[in-house]
């Protein structure tokens, strides 16, 4: 049997499956090097010499917390604050002027990070709220941010990054503005942390325990799915966001052939999606 670095092409095949059943990720094969990367520190935190025990114990365990680690630790949460620049850029000139008046009476605004990683994306729009629209400070404003993942979401929740992390997209005055020093990390400050609300949801079950969403961003979860589930996906998209909501996606993901109730709406650079009847 191909052994490539302590992962067997058959524990491999093993660790897609269980990826793919639990989160409709598709890991491809030359993906192989995530379990060699992230692997090990697990195998090795829970007493196993190497991957391949690892793999042997959770083949014959019923489904239980070290399933869920090894899952998590295959799943990319690749994110940075204010990724691509130009969605935000078209939340501040764009959408949030126009829901704003749109929902002049009703003052309340849905806004949902799908997968939001470790926090990164649903900070930078509540940075973007805070320093642009003082008057949604007397609306009702929920920035919901998910993902299935909760080893992300504590990091999410905490709101604590490191050095590198902090250099990744966030302009020096939001940072000095928005987060206190700590000795090496940087901290966001309670009133940014406090404006996003984090939950445990897994896309592929049931999105009940959502209200109507206003702008939806689900960027860099798509590329990971194959067309069946982008499609579903993109159905259950359809009946979250308000008729005359908006659609992010990750700059490399359309709806382009997998729905046709979406159009494309360009702002300057930024390119978002609102269904065909508005
Ligand atoms: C590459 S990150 C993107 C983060 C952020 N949206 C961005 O664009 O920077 C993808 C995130 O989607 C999450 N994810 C993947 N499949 C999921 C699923 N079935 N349910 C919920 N979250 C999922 C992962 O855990 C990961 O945190």
């Amino acid at each position: 049997m191909k052994q490539t670095k302590g992962v067997s092409t058959n524990d491999f095949d093993y660790l897609r499956q269980l990826v793919g059943e639990h989160t409709a990720v598709v890991l491809s094969a030359e993906k192989i090097y995530l379990a060699e990367l992230h692997l090990q520190p697990i195998a090795e935190s829970t007493g196993f010499a190497a991957i391949a025990e690892l793999v042997a114990h959770l083949q014959t365990q019923p489904f239980n917390n070290l399933h869920v680690q090894t899952i998590e630790a295959l799943v990319t949460n690749e994110t940075l604050f204010f990724r691509d620049r130009h969605p935000f850029e078209a939340l501040k000139q764009y959408i949030l002027p126009e829901l704003i008046e749109k929902r002049a009476i009703e003052r309340s605004l849905n806004i949902w990070c799908a997968g939001c990683s470790n926090g990164q994306e649903p900070y930078s729009i509540a940075m973007l709220i805070r320093e642009h629209f003082p008057l949604l400070t007397n609306w009702s404003v929920r920035l919901i941010a998910s993902d299935f993942s909760t080893k992300v979401l504590a990091r999410a929740q905490k709101g604590h990054y490191n050095q590198l992390e902090i250099k990744r997209g966030l302009p020096k005055n939001l940072r000095d503005k928005y987060f206190h020093r700590l000795d090496n990390s940087w901290q966001i400050k309670e009133e940014i942390r406090q404006m996003a609300e984090f939950h445990q949801l897994n896309l592929m079950q049931s999105w009940s325990s959502l209200p109507e969403i206003d702008v939806i961003f689900l960027r860099n979860v798509l590329i990971y799915y194959d067309i069946a589930t982008k499609k579903a996906l993109l159905t259950k998209v359809k009946q979250q966001l308000r008729t005359d909501g908006y659609l992010f996606l990750g700059s490399a993901e359309t709806t382009i052939n997998l729905d046709g109730s979406f159009k494309q709406v360009s702002f300057n650079k930024s390119i978002c999606y609102q269904l065909h009847n508005v």
